[in-house]
């Protein structure tokens, strides 16, 4: 039995890190055990210019601990009024990875998304041309869509045909939750990946729903039926290249998550590798975990694999987290997978 694991450091390829006293308190818990990751661009106001991009990569930078070494890539929000030349601009720097598309309304914070999807097609046209990719939160926001078809519906009404009038657009579906999600990746070609988060391996919508509502099992796209995160685990301990890690570590203070009308978003940054190596063994598959967590998201983005490794430990004892990360506007609530886990990151 493997009681010790040691994988290229991990990025994390979908992640949330706020601004201010938020990413002071949360940098840290992505800083300890991830090299990069591609930086949500969902802020308010939201990072739409490479100018706005720059000044927020140098705000991370500069809430980095002296101690911890980690490069944001960053991301644009895309929306209508997107400057095809700025995001081109970006690019060429190297100062942005990817865009990231939302549908108006689908989630936190995005109210400046796409609406209308003729008013993107230059931008997706000069994406597809210089070979920079497009990240989708894939679910739409029509009133008369279950949210928990949401993400099917879309894949048909919207993924597929800007696929189809883009050609050579590479799109990696973020945060996908369904079998439908896995059907369609595994369905297309190398164009097309896309990131699952830890807390769709571990938690159905029950978790949400059953014995009292569970405020921090709330995310988007919200957890689905069982068979879906049955599908979601086959996908991610495959070794299919297509599939890789974005956490999708979304914080919110407890109090907005506590609330009559709580926020979106699970926080899963602080434990996320030893959870993963928890799932990943329950399915027999370590010899995966590292393909999924720390290769296949730069051979995806065209990046290097990280020369630095880490080390996962099975100990005797359950694994203690801590139960809430302090920012200096209060507690944020670390994800719960439920159960007891063994594993740990070795320091
Ligand atoms: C994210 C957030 O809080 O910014 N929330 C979430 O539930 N995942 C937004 C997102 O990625 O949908
Ligand atoms: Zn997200």
């Amino acid at each position: 039995m493997i009681q010790k694991l040691t994988i290229a450091r991990p990025d994390d390829w979908h992640l949330h890190l706020r601004d201010g006293a938020m990413l002071e308190a949360v940098l840290p818990e992505t800083a300890r055990h991830f090299a990069r990751a591609i930086i949500m661009p969902n802020l308010v106001p939201p990072v739409v210019t490479g100018a706005q991009a720059a000044a927020y990569k140098d705000r991370i930078v500069a809430a980095l601990p002296n101690d911890m070494s980690f490069e944001p890539l960053m991301t644009l929000y895309l929306t209508e009024d997107s400057d095809p030349e700025d995001i081109a601009a970006a690019h060429a720097t190297g100062l942005i990875k990817a865009v990231k598309l939302y549908p108006a309304g689908a989630t936190t914070n995005s109210a400046s998304g796409v609406a209308d999807f003729k008013n993107v097609r230059a931008s997706l046209e000069k994406m597809a041309e210089i070979g920079l990719p497009l990240c989708v939160h894939g679910e739409v926001t029509h009133d008369d869509v279950d949210i928990f078809d949401r993400e099917a519906v879309f894949i048909d009404t919207v993924l597929d045909p800007i696929r189809k009038a883009t050609p050579g657009l590479r799109v990696i579906m973020e945060h996908i939750t369904t079998k439908d999600g896995v059907a369609y990746v595994q369905d297309h070609a190398t164009d097309l990946g896309a990131t699952i988060t830890t807390h769709h391996l571990i938690i159905n919508r029950n978790h949400i729903l059953v014995g009292g509502i569970k405020p921090h099992y709330y995310c988007l796209p919200v957890a689905k039926r069982e068979e879906h995160r049955l599908a979601l685990r086959a996908a991610a301990t495959s070794g299919d290249k297509r599939f890789f890690l974005g956490t999708d570590s979304a914080p919110h203070l407890d109090g907005d998550k506590e609330s009559a009308c709580g926020c979106a978003g699970c926080f899963t940054a602080t434990n996320t590798m030893a959870l993963l190596a928890h799932v990943f063994e329950e399915d027999g598959a370590l010899d995966t975990l590292e393909g999924f967590a720390s290769r296949n998201g730069p051979q995806f983005y065209g990046l290097p694999v990280n020369d630095e490794t880490i080390t996962l430990v099975k100990n005797e004892q359950a694994t203690v987290f801590p139960g809430k990360i302090e920012s200096a506007n209060g507690p944020v609530t670390v994800f719960d997978p439920g159960y007891d886990v063994f594993w740990t990151v070795a320091d």
